[in-house]
């Protein structure tokens, strides 16, 4: 069965289609990170704005790449929630017309399932169990996931996202927004043992994550250090204290949800750990995270890069299973901006 993707519920409008929830017949991504870099992050407003002026040709392009017809779709999958509510608005009134006026099943569908789901497009056979860890600039969450439809909160975070607090240290820095890849540049030449952040303290026995003791920490460091960017477009190297806060920092977000992960899996049944959302694309974290587990004898699952972050093709796969199992959304669905995963 193909599914058509959609998904609008940040700063990327997505579209794709995906053949039994696995194959990637296309996926399109137009991102807005141009119009957003110059406010160090999204403004929702403009978001919506953009994903109007570009649904129609990310479908129109991802139908077309696909060599599919609408009539070959065996259904409409659109991100429902959490996200902006203006920008989700977008992919679901779109993707309602289109199953309405083409008379295909439609659904709505969690955008962090989705990123729960991407791990299936490049490996169908991950074991279940698992732990699936969800990094990304709008969310840090655990989940116990046990089959498809059974996917336990075990862990949120207390302020900040991991990704969050990657763009804000680098909009303090003036080094530019999205964050994540600047700081991973910028920690490739650093030393993390020349600025180190301790573990955040959480004193129930909860394994929430908190990230905003570390960025406080790190611009206290920035205050103190007397460090900064004069010019953020100059090609200069950049001060050797910058590298090494970036390197320090990094490590001490990687640190976290590497203490979290071990400390999950006494007492529950875990046959592998699957990492997903857009911070899952950093090497660093890949290589320590796979490094820390499988010497435990647990395999660790990351989706290809070009999945980690938004798009539409995870939609589709997380939809598709829900459609195969006979699931259809009514036209009355609403969007949530705080939905969560059931
Ligand atoms: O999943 P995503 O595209 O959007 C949300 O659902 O939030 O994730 C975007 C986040 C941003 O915070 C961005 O800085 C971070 O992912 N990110 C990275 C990397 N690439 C993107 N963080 C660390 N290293 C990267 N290479
Ligand atoms: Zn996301």
């Amino acid at each position: 069965m193909n599914v058509l993707g959609v998904e609008s519920s940040c700063d990327e409008t997505a579209a794709a289609v995906v053949r039994d929830g696995r194959e990637i017949l296309s996926s399109v991504v137009a991102s807005q990170a141009a119009t957003h870099r110059e406010f160090g992050g999204v403004v929702p407003e403009l978001a919506s704005r953009e994903h109007v002026d570009n649904i129609c040709f990310v479908v129109d392009r991802a139908l077309a790449e696909s060599a599919s017809s609408w009539a070959d779709l065996g259904g409409v999958a659109v991100t429902r929630g959490p996200g902006l509510v203006g920008a989700l608005l977008v992919g679901m009134a779109y993707a309602k017309a289109v199953a309405f006026a083409r008379n295909i099943p439609f659904l709505g569908v969690n955008h962090l399932e989705g990123h729960i789901h991407s791990i299936f497009l490049d490996h169908p056979d991950a074991e279940l169990p698992a732990l699936s860890l969800v990094v990304s600039g709008g969310h840090t969450n655990l989940y116990h996931f046990r089959a498809v439809g059974d996917c336990e909160l075990l862990a949120k975070t207390r302020d900040d996202a991991a990704g969050e607090a990657l763009d804000k240290l680098s909009k303090h820095l003036r080094l530019g927004y999205p964050g994540g890849p600047v700081i991973e540049r910028l920690a490739r030449e650093g030393d993390p043992g020349s600025v180190s952040f301790t573990l955040p303290r959480i004193t129930d026995r909860s394994l929430d994550f908190s990230f905003s003791g570390l960025k406080t920490a790190a611009l206290r460091f920035v205050r103190d250090n007397r460090i900064g960017v004069s010019d953020p477009d100059a090609e200069e190297k950049l001060p050797e204290a910058i590298l090494n806060l970036a390197a320090g920092f990094q490590h001490a977000v990687i640190d976290q949800l590497i203490d979290r992960l071990s400390r999950a899996l006494p007492g529950r049944e875990v046959r592998s750990i699957h990492v997903s959302g857009g911070v899952s694309c950093n090497g660093e974290l890949r290589r320590r995270i796979t490094g820390s587990f499988e010497a435990l004898g647990l395999p660790v699952y990351f989706p290809r890069p070009s999945l980690t972050t938004d798009n539409a093709a995870m939609i589709a796969a997380a939809g598709y299973r829900h459609l195969r199992a006979g699931r259809r959304d009514p036209w009355s669905l609403g969007a949530d901006a705080n939905l969560r995963v059931e």
